[in-house]
């Protein structure tokens, strides 16, 4: 068992209110991911999860025991860091078992333990060197499975990968992906990458400033952001959004590859005069920047076009409205109208 609930979470340094209101439930066996800008207070919210940090105010519970005035070592919980914190004059070995060691666990059943986790992360054969030798990907399965040994309840991890190479991060992604369903224990993972998030969590909470923004599967996510800041957070290049198309308060959006180049169903589609500014070659895709009368468009298309003045279309259930509020709203038939109208001004 290991569910989590943060219940009007309330965290100030000082006089700065970091987390206001913070209400949050992780169920048991999940893996869920903290995602946001840098600041946003993901790291702190760990933390107090963690019992590294004590909440201003508020309530935090572990399988619905209040956990607030339990110390760290106690919540079943273990931790994983950006900087693994291995002791370097150890060998993996004894990094593993020392906590094992602490705990007085029998040689022979600190053995068996050892054995097991780090078969399941593939480090049998590496027991007997120092971190110093190891690659990072192989110091960060050290640092797993130090953390595994504890047969925590919950496994918080903060930017784990952020240390290692493009390539091994991908793979230690795939491999946590893999660990999570083996282990069937609640992982909580805290990243800023947003593709990180997306491809990792089957859970996502998106926080700014302290506050979650939006929680829902990757797939709502993308499809179904209820706000700009969550259409513009999720997603490479972000949405394109713009104010003042219409000539009411509303904002207008859509993504760098819904757009379409020479539009076909005009009827369906928000069409867009423009003039190629740059061409960004990425291989299998180009981002172009496009000037248009509402600013700079980014599209992203598999095709290489060479021509300089082009129009734009998007089809109208690809476009996304908000409120003046910045809160997603529909989209209706007289504003499609208004849309149609605008090519033309
Ligand atoms: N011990 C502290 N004392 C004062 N302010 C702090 C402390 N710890 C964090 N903060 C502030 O709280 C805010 C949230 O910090 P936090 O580390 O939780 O952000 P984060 O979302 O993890 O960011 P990053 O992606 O950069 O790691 C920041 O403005 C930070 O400066
Ligand atoms: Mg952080």
């Amino acid at each position: 068992m290991g569910s989590i609930k943060l219940k009007n979470i309330k965290k100030s340094f000082g006089k700065d209110v970091i987390i206001p209101d913070l209400n949050l439930t992780i169920d048991d066996g999940s893996f869920t991911v903290l995602v946001g800008p840098s600041g946003c207070g993901k790291s702190t919210t760990l933390r107090m999860i963690a019992g590294l940090e004590t909440p201003t105010s508020g309530n935090i519970y572990i399988d619905d025991k209040d956990v607030v005035e339990t110390p760290p070592g106690k919540r079943g919980i273990a931790m994983v860091f950006q900087n693994y914190a291995l002791y370097p004059t150890m060998t993996v070995r004894k990094n593993i078992e020392f906590g094992l060691v602490n705990k007085k666990v029998p040689k022979s059943e600190r053995d068996k333990t050892i054995g097991e986790i780090s078969e399941i992360v593939g480090l049998e054969k590496y027991l007997d060197r120092k971190p110093s030798s190891l690659s990072g990907g192989q110091r960060q399965r050290v640092a797993l499975a130090r953390a595994m040994v504890k047969k925590p309840k919950v496994f918080l991890m903060d930017e784990p990968l952020s240390n290692l190479d493009a390539k091994l991060r991908a793979q230690m992604r795939v491999e946590l992906i893999q660990l999570h369903k083996k282990l069937g224990t609640t992982f909580v993972y805290v990243t800023h990458d947003q593709v990180e998030a997306m491809s990792m969590g089957d859970n996502i909470v998106l926080m700014n400033k302290g506050v979650i923004m939006q929680r829902s599967t990757p797939k709502e996510m993308y499809h179904n952001p209820q706000n700009v800041f969550t259409s513009q957070f999720i997603g490479t290049p972000p949405m394109n959004v713009f104010d003042g198309v219409l000539t009411n308060d509303y904002k207008i959006g859509f993504r760098p590859e819904k757009i379409e180049f020479f539009p076909q169903d005009k009827d369906e589609m928000f069409l867009i005069k423009g003039r190629v500014i740059t061409k960004e070659q990425l291989g299998s895709e180009v981002i172009y920047s496009i000037d248009t009368k509402y600013g700079m468009v980014m599209v992203k298309k598999a095709d290489d076009i060479e021509e300089e003045n082009i129009i734009l279309g998007i089809k109208y259930k690809n476009i996304f409205m908000f409120d003046e509020q910045s809160q997603r709203t529909v989209l209706s038939d007289k504003i499609k109208k208004e849309l149609a109208n605008m090519y033309h001004k």
